[in-house]
């Protein structure tokens, strides 16, 4: 049985409708908002509003399902019903590159499109939605076998640090890493989470350490170049992340900023997990160097919390991963088991 928590996923589908949690606002204010054109979505999904790997690919498959229900009004052919529903699965594809769960999702609908079992408009639109639903559904199961394998990792009073979020408000159900952390409190494990702020956004001082605190999970806020005095000083039983993307070897790309913190468990002996479902795992890369990372507005870096931060016009670099080499890592737990090296997923 899966932890019940008071943490709302980030989407909702609800009587054929989409909401999500802006996540831009969170800890400041709490606000669900309805999905009415594919223009919104696009939008929550580029600023980040809609966030973390498998979170993005449900909200993606649901908002395909709303672009075309807007479409059908347009009285068009079957045929070209069919193309304008592929643009509009390129257009959702596009908007975050590293996170490849969005692509197994865009691929699973583009099975329907090319089918060639559709006969009409209602029933491509019907099988659409059937599909977005079996996305979530799976997503929420994957999570809880990933919270119950990631546990079975954790140790009681464990200190484990962890990177960015991955908790309900990145997926469809109670999370990856972080599911294993709610699933270890449930089993009253009395651990201790030190989450890194997460620098350029942040997604650990506003996203994880609001969950994990509302969860009532005793959590320490570090900024990221802390990380290496806390490992050692605080000693820290594990590090647990979770990927945006896993090479057929194990290499994982998941936010910026984990490479480092691999390094410095490796310098310590501290064992560095990552724990993300099977759609993470990218099996048309044989190796982590052939990830695309995702390079955004440099804004991101030069200014901090709305505020001027630097001189305007610096050159500035932000990538938004970072890929992790295998030999980095101790474990990668999938719904199909916990892995190690040499990787077969
Ligand atoms: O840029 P983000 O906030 O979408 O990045 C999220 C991460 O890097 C997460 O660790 C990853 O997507 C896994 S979420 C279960």
């Amino acid at each position: 049985m899966s932890p019940t928590i008071e943490i709302p996923s980030g989407v909702e589908w609800a009587n054929g409708r989409l909401y999500f949690i802006d996540q831009t606002r969170i800890p400041l204010e709490f606000i669900r908002k309805e999905v009415t054109t594919l223009d919104i979505a696009e939008e929550a999904i580029l600023s980040l509003k809609v966030r973390g790997a498998p979170a993005i690919a449900t909200f993606a498959s649901f908002a395909l399902v709303l672009a075309l229900r807007e479409q059908a009004g347009k009285q068009l052919t079957l045929n070209a019903f069919l193309e304008e529903g592929i643009r509009v699965l390129e257009r959702l594809l596009s908007t975050r590159p590293t996170a490849v769960n969005l692509s197994h999702a865009m691929r699973r609908m583009r099975n329907v499109f090319e089918s060639g079992t559709v006969s009409s408009v209602e029933q491509l639109i019907d099988q659409i939605q059937r599909e977005a639903e079996h996305i979530e559904s799976e997503d929420k199961d994957l999570c809880a076998t990933l919270g119950r394998l990631g546990n079975d990792l954790i140790g009681h009073r464990a200190r484990i640090m962890t990177h960015c979020n991955t908790g309900a408000l990145a997926t469809a159900g109670i999370g990856t890493a972080i599911g294993a952390f709610y699933t270890a409190h449930r089993d009253r494990k009395d651990i201790s989470v030190f989450a890194c702020e997460t620098r350029p956004l942040l997604q650990g001082s506003r996203l994880t350490a609001w969950e994990l605190d509302r969860a009532g999970i005793r959590t320490t806020l570090i900024t990221d170049n802390m990380a290496a005095h806390i490992m050692k000083e605080e000693k820290i039983d594990l590090v647990m992340v979770g990927a945006d993307r896993i090479a057929r070897n194990g290499d994982t790309a998941n936010k910026i900023g984990t490479l480092g913190l691999a390094i410095l468990a490796k310098h310590y002996g501290i064992p560095f997990y990552v724990v993300a479902p099977s759609t993470s795992v990218d099996s048309t890369l044989p190796r982590g160097s052939e990830i695309e990372i995702e390079e955004r507005n440099p804004d991101e870096v030069r200014r901090f919390a709305g505020a001027q931060a630097s001189p305007p016009q610096i050159p500035v670099r932000n990538p938004a991963f970072d890929v992790t080499p295998s030999e980095l890592i101790t474990a990668i737990v999938t719904e199909r088991g916990i892995h190690r090296a040499p990787y077969s997923f």
